[in-house]
């Protein structure tokens, strides 16, 4: 035993000495070379810049890119892939600048390279980190077949307004879920060693607190205390450090008055000191520039702001590298500081290999041989369905016959534009899957799918036009809204059961696409509306990137799936699950307010000293005109089947520090096929020296059962679970009563009670 240990304790000091000895070795490697930069080519390494070829998201592009790099003055690039392009790029690094310091490749693969799979907050409704990782991996595996070494994902931002449009980019408004995936996506990128060929450096973003938006209006001002920032909205960029992030992107908004970008606070204390973070932070998209509109002074005291806050790398504006010198000069700025953010840049180069092989990430066979393959097409197709949430399934409408007469209608339902959501920049939009497609693929000949657009997107021209600036305008059909309801309600009598399929435009929803009214445009409400009074069973599949207020929908039809945006496989996803060759287990990350008054709804909210509790109260905390519940609940989500849930068992009622209690419940499939259930274990703290939230997920499983199988699903509860910052801003459990939830969605839950003693 004696000498196991004393083996354990050397192999653990070697390794040790190993791994010092290759930070040194960096550290070394980067002094030397720091050592013969002259301050201009310092200044460079933190100069990123587009030449134009992707989506520019501001109004600038970068200028005399090709003459830059020759001089030393480009750190990075982003914006372009291939192997060709990026070969180009960096021989031109390479070859032509003074110390042949080779260029980083970023770009924003958010949600896949060229394989997409559904936009993140789908994803996030398969509650399946293992999946979610497989993502990431296949989406670096493109990426670096494209010579990528760098993505811009994950991005966490919790959101809690729909009408913001990147809630479609995140993974909902729950903290713990969100830093599970924060994880897994980020060890999906860069895997145990970023230096291999096919792995890519992540990006966490945007931090941070971009997702409290006020208003939900895109780039506005974000204003919380600490408590809530901590408790609610940091955790997942926490869990993103603590899996060891290569790099941070920093938010548009401010932050107690001071824009992310040249917050010292959040870059610097807490993001280094207190949480330890050792890459580098790169701005978001000139938003070292916008500080100047911010109201933050002139572009040479912007550029100091954010050096001195922290910052390493200004993305597009270029104030660092048009005003550092100057301050530098001028005593704004020391050497130190630039020598700081140089020496994060190049430490992150280092890191992925780029002074071992400049061209490391770039091999001509690979796209070839990794892109768009069958296995990732097929993994996509399999992720999508894991991703669709059944929302209402009346008279068992669904899962639909492979028989008989389909009427596929709407204007989303044989279409390939839409299909890939926001954010895919690199996805080609002919290579999708199509609903109709997707139908006929699955179906076969047994059935005869009838189809008609029955309504535009929009009819609203102007709105079609701001929806896609960079592309064409969202089609509009020269047809009357009249004729084409017309002609839908035609096909819709022919058949036996009508599928619609309606939502928003892929870029309904993502960067810049807010919206006041989450309702669906109104020429596909009027479509709908129509068909319900066919009589016919109709199933209703949407898709969007952000819950909708849908209230009369669901008064209206008798099923309803949300497929969001699925991606390349879409329309293949939606007929396994039409069909049942795909049982859906998907369940909500964000809650279906019934309208826009109600946001920001989420259910971990805070109790208030007047909970509304029912009936039709005065002075209570609720409003007059509608519920307080939302109309789907955080962590919703129906399937073929039906589970149930038994009592609540707990192995002991009271728990110590360093002890654990074990719940557990027995859940049956009472129905007839098998199915997927995500088992959620909430908890509430009943009194503390700060205000608890009504319930937060602490836990969840999934589980696979066949009809009428039984499983037991155990969770284990230790002190930790039970920690939250409180006013101080440390991170405590408090000793008293709490309450344990396990439940199918975080509405309806069996409950338990146990004390915490300390
Ligand atoms: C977005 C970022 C993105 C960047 C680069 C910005 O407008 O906010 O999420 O990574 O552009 O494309």
């Amino acid at each position: 035993m004696r000498r196991i240990l004393l083996t354990i304790v050397t192999l653990s000091f070697l390794l040790q000495v190993t791994a010092q000895t290759s930070d040194d070795r960096m550290k070394a490697y980067v002094a030397n070379l720091m050592s013969k930069m002259t301050l201009d080519e310092k200044i460079g390494q933190l100069n990123l810049v587009t030449p134009g070829w992707g989506v520019p998201t501001g109004s600038v592009v970068s200028k005399g890119v090709e003459d830059n790099i020759r001089k030393g003055r480009v750190g990075g690039l982003f914006g372009i892939f291939g192997p060709d392009k990026i070969r180009q790029a960096q021989t031109l690094a390479v070859k032509e600048s003074r110390l042949h310091i080779p260029l980083i490749f970023g770009l924003d693969v958010i949600h896949g390279h060229k394989t997409i799979f559904p936009i993140p907050l789908g994803l996030s409704c398969s509650w399946d980190t293992a999946l979610i990782e497989r993502t990431a991996r296949i989406a670096a595996i493109e990426a670096t077949a494209d010579g990528l070494c760098w993505v811009y994902s994950p991005m966490v931002d919790i959101a809690r307004d729909p009408r913001w449009g990147r809630i479609a980019e995140g993974s909902g408004e729950d903290p713990y879920l969100g830093s599970k995936i924060a994880r897994a996506m980020i060890k999906g990128y860069q895997g145990t060693d970023l230096s291999k060929d096919n792995t890519v450096m992540a990006c966490v973003k945007h931090f941070a607190l971009y997702g409290a938006a006020e208003a939900g209006r895109d780039y506005n001002t974000t204003d919380m205390s600490r408590i809530r920032m901590f408790n609610e909205y940091l955790p997942p960029y926490k869990a993103a450090v603590d899996a060891g992030v290569g790099s941070v992107m920093s938010s548009f908004n401010e932050i107690d008055g001071i824009p992310a970008t040249g917050n010292h606070w959040l870059l610097t204390d807490l993001l280094r000191n207190q949480w330890g973070f050792k890459g580098f932070v790169v701005s978001d998209y000139t938003s070292v520039n916008e500080m100047m509109a911010h109201g933050m002074g002139d572009l040479a005291t912007v550029s100091t702001l954010a050096l001195k806050a922290g910052l390493d790398m200004d993305m597009v504006g270029e104030g660092f590298l048009t005003t550092l010198q100057n301050s530098l000069k001028a005593g704004a700025v020391t050497q130190q500081q630039i020598n700081a953010a140089c020496q994060r840049v190049l430490e992150a180069k280092y890191k992925l290999g780029l002074f071992d092989d400049p061209y490391r990430y770039i091999n001509e066979s690979k796209p070839e041989k990794d892109i768009l393959t069958a296995q990732n097409r097929q993994a996509a197709r399999e992720t999508a369905a894991r991703s669709m949430v059944l929302l209402k399934n009346e008279h068992q409408v669904l899962p639909l016959k492979k028989s008989g007469t389909i009427a596929l209608i709407g204007p989303l339902a044989d279409n390939h534009a839409e299909m890939l959501g926001t954010w895919a920049v690199s996805g080609d939009k002919t290579k999708s899957v199509s609903i109709q497609e997707g139908i006929k693929n699955v179906a076969g000949n047994g059935v005869q799918v009838l189809s008609a657009k029955g309504a535009n997107i929009t009819d609203d021209t102007a709105f079609a036009k701001r929806i896609s600036p960079f592309d064409k305008p969202t089609e509009i059909d020269p047809r009357t809204p009249e004729i084409m309801i017309q002609e839908a309600v035609e096909v819709a009598g022919k058949a036996d059961v009508v599928v619609a399929v309606v939502g928003e435009a892929a870029e309904m929803s993502g960067e810049s696409s807010s919206r006041t009214s989450l309702d669906l445009p109104g020429s596909q409400r009027k479509l709908i509306e129509a068909l319900v009074k066919t009589g016919k069973p109709l199933v209703v599949v949407l898709l969007n990137g952000r819950p909708l207020t849908i209230s009369w929908l669901d008064e209206q039809a008798p099923a309803i799936l949300e497929a969001w945006f699925a991606g390349t496989e879409a329309g293949n996803a939606i007929a396994d699950v039409l069909f049942g060759n795909y049982n859906p287990a998907g369940k909500l990350t964000t809650s279906f307010p019934r309208n826009v008054g109600q946001i920001p709804i989420y259910y971990n909210h805070k109790n208030t000293g007047r909970p509304y509790e029912g009936g039709n109260p005065k002075f209570k905390s609720d409003y007059l005109d509608v519920d307080n519940s939302p109309l789907y609940p955080f962590g919703y989500g129906l399937s073929y089947t039906n589970f149930t849930y038994d009592t609540i068992q707990l192995s002991q009622s009271t728990i110590r520090p360093g002890q654990q209690i074990t719940a557990s419940i027995l859940i049956k499939n009472t129905g007839n096929v098998a199915g997927e259930e995500t088992v959620q274990l909430y908890i509430r703290d009943l009194a503390g020296s700060v205000t608890r939230p009504v319930k937060e997920l602490k836990g969840f499983q999934k589980i696979t059962l066949n009809a009428g199988e039984m499983k037991k699903v155990q969770f284990t509860i230790t002190e930790n679970d039970l920690k939250f910052y409180n006013s101080a801003l440390k991170y405590v459990s408090e000793p008293g009563d709490f309450k344990l939830f396990i439940g199918t969605n975080s509405r309806d839950v069996k409950e338990a009670s146990f004390r915490l003693v300390k």
